[in-house]
């Protein structure tokens, strides 16, 4: 179906670089991919159970295809499953299983696999090389690249962490069919905000393509998935310890972590907090006059055709000012807020007193 190979080399520093590939049919071939192209010899698979019942049987048999012999480690199923209990628990069955540092691991998942696995990979051993296998939206446009591995804790989002990248991502969109239909959304949440911050042409085929992209058709996926990853990749080889301009991909994130803090990292997906805290700074870049108003409503009419929410019913202001200020406190009293300034751009405000951050928020209490 017109399907063509993407591939794209990201380079972090002269001495590391890795290969990311697009393509339908790729997890048969991770196999190759590995022992030809990166001559691993060993290897352990981390997976969630949803996704190793539904995709780790060919990605097992093309891994012995090629003499790789890898046991599978398979954590429950969501955000939960992003915590330090889950990490220990990671570590326990990676030393259990005898992984040494010779030992590649392969996170086959969502946003959760490749941020717990990256995170246990960048600590198992004082660092082991990783390659992540996306199986999401989300994983396959923004989590599965760039190197910010993480788990959460009680109190904040991605609280722990580190920067690792990994030795290749590998892409196969073919692997959406399965997801259900919240969750592609939900990677829709991620790809309009990569749009928003670096890329007009990926907004208005957003726009355009809607109904093939939520109907799953391969050309158009793989397409978006580049574009968004490309988005990122730009600022990551800018700035891979975000230093300054890889702080532009925050955008939507401050509210949305916050959000999902507050519903202790259950009933809203990050995907939909994403949406909802893209659509609070388009409120507060509106109300400061730094958006044009066609521009803004452009942005949220978008997120609703992907029925995302740009309202919350259910929404503690309060609550949700209270993180934001611990956020400050922990940023040495500054809140680096990303706001949209037109279709392709975003510019950061260095701070943003409360008031104007509960009156946006206000604006976007409503029927979901
Ligand atoms: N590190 C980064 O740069 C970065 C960027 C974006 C998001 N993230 C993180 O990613 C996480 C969210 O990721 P997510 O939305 O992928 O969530 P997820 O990993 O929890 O996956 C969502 C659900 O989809 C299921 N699933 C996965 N692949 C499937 C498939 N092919 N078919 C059917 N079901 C499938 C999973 O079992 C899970 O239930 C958040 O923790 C977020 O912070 C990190
Ligand atoms: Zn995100």
């Amino acid at each position: 179906m017109g399907f063509r190979t993407l591939r794209f080399v990201v380079r972090i520093r002269r001495s590391e670089r890795y290969p990311v590939e697009i393509r339908e049919g790729l997890l048969e071939r991770v196999g190759g991919e590995l022992r030809n192209g990166l001559a691993v010899s060993r290897a352990a698979v981390l997976t969630d159970s949803r996704v190793a019942a539904l995709h780790a049987r060919p990605l097992l048999r093309s891994l012995a295809g090629s003499g790789l012999d890898a046991r599978v480690i398979a954590i429950p199923p969501g955000e939960r499953s992003k915590s330090l209990p889950s990490l220990a628990r990671v570590l326990a069955r990676m030393h259990r299983l005898g992984v040494d540092r010779r030992t590649t691991l392969l996170n086959l998942g969502g946003g959760v696999v490749c941020d717990l696995g990256g995170f246990a990979a960048s600590a198992y051993m004082r660092g082991l090389p990783y390659v992540n296998v996306p199986t999401t939206l989300v994983a396959q446009l923004d989590a599965s690249l760039g190197g910010k591995v993480a788990v959460n804790t009680a109190d904040a989002k991605n609280l722990l962490g580190a920067f690792h990248q990994p030795r290749a991502v590998l892409i196969d969109p073919s692997l959406l069919r399965t997801l259900s239909s919240r969750d592609l959304r939900c990677g829709f949440g991620e790809g309009i905000k990569a749009a928003i911050l670096g890329s007009a042409p990926l907004f208005e085929r957003l726009e355009r393509d809607r109904e093939a992209l939520l109907g799953r058709d391969g050309e158009a996926l793989a397409w978006t998935i580049a574009e968004a990853a490309r988005v990122k990749m730009r600022l990551v080889e800018a700035d891979p310890y975000e230093a300054e301009l890889r702080r532009a991909l925050n955008l939507g994130h401050t509210i949305a972590h916050a959000l999902e803090t507050d519903r202790h990292y259950g009933g809203i997906k990050h995907g939909e907090a994403v949406a909802f805290g893209v659509a609070t700074a388009t409120e507060v870049a509106r109300r400061r006059r730094m958006i044009d108003s066609g521009d803004a409503d452009r942005i949220l009419a978008l997120l609703e055709a992907y029925r995302l929410p740009i309202r919350l019913a259910r929404l503690d202001v309060g609550s949700l000012l209270g993180r934001l200020r611990s956020i400050r406190m922990v940023r040495g009293g500054r809140l680096l807020f990303v706001v949209p300034t037109g279709i392709g751009r975003v510019e950061i405000l260095e701070d943003l007193p409360d008031a104007e951050l509960g009156s946006a928020l206000a604006r976007r209490r409503g029927k979901e």
